[in-house]
């Protein structure tokens, strides 16, 4: 089988031949037709990620068959016992153990869900990481109801996008920013009833003139922008992190939060029992991730650098056979 291997950091994968895995007792051998990017695949080549390992086959997200059922896999590895987080020995697919940029994968047979039927192969490949962080961080940890307010930041982002999907399918009301207007226009044809861009000066003020404020915000970039957001805070809202994109937080005041008794709420993936979750709700509710661009296995370079120029609305897929 062909795989992309990184054999080093900071240099291109490497688009090479690779034996077959065999499966470990307890794992199934799964042949893969499609495979998604992550940022975290991003940051693992550019060295930017805890205990990198090389060589290794990146790649968290996949759809295949295994023994002629179609299946999706979930990407957490060892979750644990506890509901509330993860174990010690939490590994995600896809470093250090080889991913799903590859022809096939041994992964344990407990991580192979059946693919929901009305996906396409390539749609199947996006849903498993982003949506599972997304159905965590909205519903496990931030407890989202029909009829809140939520604010989506940084709505390109693959899990972003996810995340508004899964809000607006159980009836909340969707706001988002994007540091591009064109992103934010697409948002809204999708069903976002309002939006800013955060790169515009005042932005968070004109926001909360617009929207009133939020029951909860969802938030992957962190950095100096991130002290606005309980400003926008209704009282008693949650906010959810499950990313650091812009770097650590800045200027937060604990004054606003305690007055406001926000909760801030961190979050990283998800249970294989989440995981079942989001799919039933993902076939309940025929929700379709959004594509933004399928490359070939073989230009697994390319899609990484569109993914990283953050140029994409939605998931950046790779097509394998
Ligand atoms: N904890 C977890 O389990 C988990 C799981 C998945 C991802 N993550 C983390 O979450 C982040 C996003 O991951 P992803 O795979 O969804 O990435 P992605 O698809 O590459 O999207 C990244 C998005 O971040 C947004 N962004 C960048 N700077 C921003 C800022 N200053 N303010 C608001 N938004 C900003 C951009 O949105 P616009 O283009 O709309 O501006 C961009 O499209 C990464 O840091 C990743 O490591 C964590």
């Amino acid at each position: 089988m062909k795989a992309l291997h990184l054999l080093e950091i900071n240099q291109p994968l490497s688009y090479e031949s690779n034996l077959i895995p065999i499966p470990k007792p307890g794992e199934a051998l799964v042949a893969l037709h499609a495979a998604a990017l992550n940022h975290r695949d991003v940051y693992i080549t550019k060295g930017q990620y805890a205990g990198i390992k090389t060589p290794v086959i990146l790649g968290s997200d996949g759809a295949g068959d295994h023994r002629g059922q179609a299946v999706v896999i979930c990407p957490s590895l060892n979750w644990g016992k506890h509901g509330l987080h993860q174990g010690d020995d939490f590994q995600i697919v896809g470093m250090p153990g080889n991913g799903t940029f590859a022809g096939f994968v041994a992964v344990p047979k407990a991580n192979l869900h059946p693919k929901p039927e009305h996906l396409r192969w390539e749609e199947a490949a996006a849903l498993p990481l982003a949506g599972l962080t997304a159905w965590r961080v909205l519903f496990s940890r931030c407890q989202l109801k029909r009829g809140e307010k939520v604010l989506i930041t940084g709505i390109g982002g693959g899990v972003a996008l996810l995340a508004m999907q899964f809000a607006l399918a159980v009836g909340a009301e969707v706001w988002v920013t994007s540091g591009t207007d064109e992103k934010l226009d697409q948002a809204r044809a999708l069903g976002a009833s309002g939006s800013a861009n955060y790169r515009t000066e005042g932005w968070d003020k004109s926001l909360k003139q617009s929207a009133g404020g939020f029951n909860v915000i969802i938030d992957s970039a962190g950095g100096d922008g991130f002290s606005a957001l309980p400003g926008l805070c209704l009282p008693g809202a949650r906010i959810g992190i499950y990313g650091g994109s812009a770097g650590k937080i800045t200027h937060l005041s604990p004054q606003i939060l305690f007055w406001k008794q926000i909760s801030l709420l961190g979050s990283t993936m998800g249970s294989n029992a989440e995981f079942r979750k989001m799919l039933q709700f993902v076939a309940q509710h025929q929700i379709h991730p959004v594509i933004d661009r399928v490359f070939p296995l073989e230009q697994g370079n390319e899609a990484l650098a569109h993914l990283e120029r953050g140029d994409q609305f939605g998931k950046v897929v790779l097509k394998i056979q």
